[in-house]
């Protein structure tokens, strides 16, 4: 079977190696072996290759990928909750080979039915939008959030899912021609970034409550969005696509006391118990199905094409996700 292997950090399509190795054989007891399908290259999964990922780097060697979705092949003694032909969430990280064997209490199962390539995207972005709505500001019907790379996989889903909460959301995004599709895809206010970003947004929502900003981008972009919310406001920064630290005015925090907070999905993992994880992605797995959450998919390429697919998903101005295929698939 083919895996993704890092051996040493670097540009991402340079430092990844495809490896033929042999199949993990049988399942031991309370064990699975699950055939990947699709996995999709995230930022976090390019920034990992190169070494600027997490607290720490991660140990070498390693196969990357954070999430994907594949089907069960065989389950150990003592599995229950899932059996043989079952699609489920593939147990991450290390989700880029084609064959992986794992514990059974790893692995979600997940409906039937659904367009795979969209469930492979559900284990990261959804969730962390969701949470990131959810648990910092109480989400109050008719309020307004903010958010820049908004046409990012989390941005979309943000905006969907401020919709069905009740909230208006105001998009920034990097470039003009995205103003419409994010416009159509349920964006109440886009705007283009840029330093009076304040202003036109005053402008676009009025008299509206903002208390809550998500920041994907860092640098001077976290400094715009504390300067949009409202006194007594929040801003949630995830990302640092800008590879800047996140700069913060004190007329900001001081004057006006906004927040500024971190989210990191793999700690909410670590100190939230599994069946309130695995209820959040029954939940989500169903907003997938009804289509409320759907990302683009720009290209899918095989796995043997994983340098390719990877300087692709390093390219800014996609149109979707790139997504690795497995044998499976
Ligand atoms: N903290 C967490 O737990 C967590 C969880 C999930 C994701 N994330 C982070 O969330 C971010 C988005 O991930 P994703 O998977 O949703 O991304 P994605 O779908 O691959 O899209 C990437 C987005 O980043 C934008 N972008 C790239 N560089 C930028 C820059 N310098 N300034 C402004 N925008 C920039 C792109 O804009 P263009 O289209 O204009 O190129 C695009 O919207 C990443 O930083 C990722 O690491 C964090």
């Amino acid at each position: 079977m083919w895996v993704a292997q890092l051996a040493r950090f670097g540009p991402p399509d340079q430092a990844i190696a495809l490896q033929e190795q042999s199949d993990p054989g049988e399942p031991g007891p309370g064990e699975v072996i699950v055939d990947a399908e699709f996995a999709p290259i995230n930022p976090a999964d390019v920034l990992n290759l190169e070494g600027k990922y997490g607290a720490e780097p991660p140990k070498l060697p390693m196969i990357p990928g954070a999430e994907g979705v594949g089907r069960i092949a065989k389950c150990g003694a003592e599995v229950s909750h899932v059996k043989p032909g079952d699609r489920v969430l593939l147990p991450g990280p290390g989700t880029w080979r084609e064959r992986i064997k794992a514990p059974g209490k790893a692995v979600v199962a997940l409906p039937e039915g659904v367009d795979p390539q969209q469930l492979a995207m559900l284990r990261v972005n959804p969730p962390t939008a969701y949470l990131m709505l959810h648990d910092f500001v109480p989400a109050k019907a008719g309020n307004w959030v903010i958010q820049n790379a908004a046409n990012s996989g989390v941005g979309r889903c943000l905006i969907r899912l401020a919709r069905e909460a009740g909230l208006r959301s105001v998009n920034i995004v990097r470039r003009a021609e995205l103003i419409g599709p994010l416009h159509a895809f349920g964006g109440d206010v886009v705007l283009t970034d840029g330093p009076d970003l304040d202003v036109r947004v005053r402008a676009a929502i009025g008299g509206g409550v903002l208390p809550l900003a998500i920041d994907a981008v860092g640098g001077l972009a976290t400094q715009r969005l504390a300067r949009c919310v409202a006194d007594d406001g929040t801003v949630v920064n995830y990302g640092l696509l800008s590879g800047e630290p996140c700069a913060i005015d004190g007329r900001e925090t001081v004057f006006r006391n906004v927040s500024l907070r971190g989210f990191w999905l793999r700690r909410w993992f670590m100190v939230t118990p599994p069946l309130e994880i695995a209820a959040l992605y029954r939940k989500l797995a169903g907003k997938i199905a009804e289509g409320t959450l759907h990302v683009e998919v720009e290209a899918v390429y095989p796995i043997r094409q994983i340098k390719q697919a990877l300087a692709h998903a390093a390219r800014g101005g996609r149109a979707g996700k790139v997504l690795l295929a497995f044998g499976a698939a």
